[in-house]
């Protein structure tokens, strides 16, 4: 297959061009670089620098490369932007999402596969549930809103312009080359921090000091052969969790990275920060049924570390 990763050279995107090399297909990417990096990228992967806003690039791009799939990773990915600027959120995430699907339909690519999110569109997961596909659908940040919307626009896509779509609901993922200078990704964060020996903060999930939030930690091969099963068309269900149904809070996680790491770190305790979900935990049933069971913490956690102590940055 021809397959077009958009944000390929971002956390995510990087892992499924990786995973489609390996796999044997055409590659390209299509990325701003606004928080992706160039070196993400593997030699002799083509990279469009293009924003998705920019209607007519976008066009440009699939018309030349004539992508059979879409990978549709490229994203303002950020909860706590989305916040604070809304309206620069809905201007990439929706209105970018909709030049790249004109574009899509027009030129008559077979399947777009799209990066929503497990972690925010379900609201609280109250214990000890897990948020199922049929679930009510609660999100609150301005970024999951533009997710929904854009889950509703690829319904409209495929009733009145035949595009064909996946959508994937990521959990809370983690692994190398996340980057830990954003705000999300605390396994990038805590990771460099404790390779330096500087101290890390669990923020309370209501009270300081308890045992901080909790989420479903998703190793990102998972979800890079999620896209991969959904490329080949064995995904038959129009969305799809990846995620692991594990629950773990920050504090648990401080613990297994420590042990891992072999590294005592200093732990501070911060405030509940405003806008966090308490509990995210999906049900994976579906993405299990697919791609057998998801890596473990120890599994993913022992790679994700070993790749920061690696390529530290000081
Ligand atoms: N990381 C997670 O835990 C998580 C969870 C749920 C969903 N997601 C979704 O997965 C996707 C990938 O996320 P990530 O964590 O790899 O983030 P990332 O920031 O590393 O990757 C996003 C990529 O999109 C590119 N991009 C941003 N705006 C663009 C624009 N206007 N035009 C073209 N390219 C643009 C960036 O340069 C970057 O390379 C996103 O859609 C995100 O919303 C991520």
């Amino acid at each position: 297959m021809k397959l077009l990763v958009t944000g390929g050279a971002g956390f995510i995107g990087s892992h499924i061009v990786e995973h489609a090399l390996s796999d044997g297909h055409e590659v390209a990417v299509l990325d701003d670089l606004s928080t992706g990096r160039r070196e993400n990228v593997p030699a002799g992967v083509a990279l469009f620098e293009v924003d998705l806003r920019n209607r007519e690039a976008t066009e440009r791009v699939i018309k030349d490369f004539k992508p059979t799939v879409v990978s549709h990773q490229a994203a303002q990915a950020s909860v706590s932007i989305s916040v604070r600027d809304p309206a620069f959120d809905v201007t990439v995430n929706v209105i970018g999402s909709i030049n790249l699907f004109d574009a899509c339909a027009t030129s008559g690519v077979e399947l777009l596969i799209f990066a929503s999110t497990g972690g925010a569109i379900y609201g609280e997961v109250p214990e000890p549930a897990r948020a199922r596909e049929n679930d009510a659908l609660l999100p609150y940040s301005p970024y999951a809103i533009s997710k929904l919307t854009v889950e509703k626009l690829l319904h409209f896509y495929q009733g009145e312009r035949g595009l064909n779509y996946r959508v994937l609901r990521y959990a809370n993922i983690y692994g190398p080359r996340q980057d830990a200078h954003g705000e999300a990704g605390v396994v990038a964060i805590f990771a460099e921090r404790m390779l330096k020996g500087d101290p890390i903060q669990v923020n309370a999930r209501r009270q300081l000091g308890d045992a901080g939030c909790v989420r479903d930690y998703t190793y990102v091969s998972d979800v890079a052969r999620a896209n991969l099963a959904a490329a080949a068309g064995r995904v038959e269900q129009l969305v799809t969790n990846v995620g692991t149904g594990v629950s773990v809070s920050t504090s648990e996680l401080a613990g297994m990275m420590q042990r891992t790491l072999g590294i005592e770190a200093t732990i501070k305790q911060g405030p509940h920060r405003a806008g966090d979900l308490e509990r995210s935990v999906l049900d994976p049933s579906r993405c299990t049924q697919l791609l057998g069971p998801p890596t473990s913490m120890a599994v993913g956690l022992a790679t994700t570390l070993e790749w920061y102590r690696a390529h530290r940055s000081s």
